[in-house]
């Protein structure tokens, strides 16, 4: 079964087609990334303009790339129905449906966080029962997927969403938007640092005046909190002054990162021992941070745990997880509406 799958619920402009759920046969994302820049984050207004203008030619390049005719060759038209930005929903939404229309396929509406979970099925053999931390700019969630179709939001940010506090703290380091890679590297550096230390000096390290350490925010059971974390940074930004801010960059940005990492590794495997889910994946754009993937991997040692991140093409968002999803669901009818946030 092959299902062209699109997806425009924020940013991303996209079009994959995938075979039975697994495999991947073409997939093109055009990213806005590069027109937000100047604004330090995504408006939302010229996000919908901005999928308006490309969404025809995205999925008719990833159907060419697929060497598919949709009328002969495609059996379903999925679509991103929300959570996302509305207009921007709806974009992807009318031109899902008028393929579906003009030629006569059934429409798939597919929940943009399932989508991120079935990510993970692509190219591999992954079946749930499992629990799935998606961490991005828009998201910090702890989904329990129980099967292909039910899922539930167990744990959230009760603020910011963990790759908008990367992004917040980057741009007081002066760091380009997104600037989560962009702080991921600059703490790399401070690796540098850490690892010319010998053990003991590792020990003297910690209470060296260039080593920073900040307090994992308090919040109740899976949820999650990083409004605090990120005016923990500017306040140290105040208190050191800006020639020792300048020098220790690289030793902040290391430091905030363990923190989150540490952060986002006691609450799932919180979330796992509640459950009794030992299958854990991580989807979403903070899952590419260094420090997480060290503490998840450190943390859930097989044969006990089983840990899996999607490759970095399939943790951001594109369509071929919307298409993979889809797979397991229904078709619905054409009267379908869009929706902006879970209900
Ligand atoms: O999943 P994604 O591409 O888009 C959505 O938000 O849906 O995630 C983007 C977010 C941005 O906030 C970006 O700064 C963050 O993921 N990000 C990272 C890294 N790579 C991307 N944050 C920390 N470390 C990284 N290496
Ligand atoms: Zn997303």
């Amino acid at each position: 079964m092959l299902i062209l799958g699109i997806e425009t619920s924020c940013d991303e402009t996209a079009a994959a087609v995938v075979k039975d759920g697994r495999e991947m046969i073409a997939s093109v994302v055009y990213t806005q990334i590069e027109k937000h820049k100047k604004w330090g984050g995504v408006i939302p207004e010229m996000a919908s303009r901005f999928h308006l203008e490309v969404i025809s030619q995205v999925i008719r390049e990833c159907l060419e790339k697929a060497n598919c005719n949709i009328e002969t060759d495609i059996d379903a038209i999925a679509v991103t129905q929300g959570p996302g930005l509305t207009g921007s929903l709806l974009v992807g939404a009318n031109a899902a449906k008028t393929l579906a229309w003009l030629y006569k396929k059934p429409i798939i509406p597919v929940n943009h966080l399932l989508g991120h979970i079935a990510a993970n099925y692509i190219g591999t053999d992954i079946k749930p029962p499992l629990i799935c931390l998606l961490v991005s700019g828009g998201h910090t969630q702890i989904i329990r997927v129980d099967s292909y179709t039910e899922i539930e939001v167990i744990g959230e940010s009760v603020d910011d969403a963990a790759g908008e506090a990367f992004d917040k703290v980057a741009r007081l380091m002066g760091l380009d938007y997104p600037g989560g890679p962009h702080l991921d590297k600059l703490a790399q550096e401070a690796l540098a640092i850490e690892g010319a230390l010998t053990h003991e000096s590792a020990e003297t390290c910690r209470k060296a005046p260039f080593c920073y350490e900040f307090k994992i925010p308090e919040v109740g059971a899976l949820d999650f909190s990083f409004s605090g974390l990120k005016t923990g940074v500017l306040r140290l930004k105040e208190k050191i002054g800006e020639e020792k801010w300048q020098a220790d960059k690289a030793m902040i940005a290391k430091a905030f990162q363990d923190t989150v990492a540490e952060f986002l590794f006691k609450k799932v495997a919180e979330a796992s021992r509640i459950t009794n889910y030992n299958n854990i994946i991580i989807a979403g754009g903070v899952a590419a941070n260094s420090s997480v993937r060290k503490r998840f991997s450190d943390g859930f040692k097989a044969p006990e745990y089983q840990i899996y991140y999607p490759p970095l093409s399939l943790c951001t968002d594109n369509a071929a997880m919307i298409a993979a999803a889809a797979y397991h669901l229904e078709p619905n009818d054409l009267g379908f509406e869009v929706y902006s946030r879970l209900a």
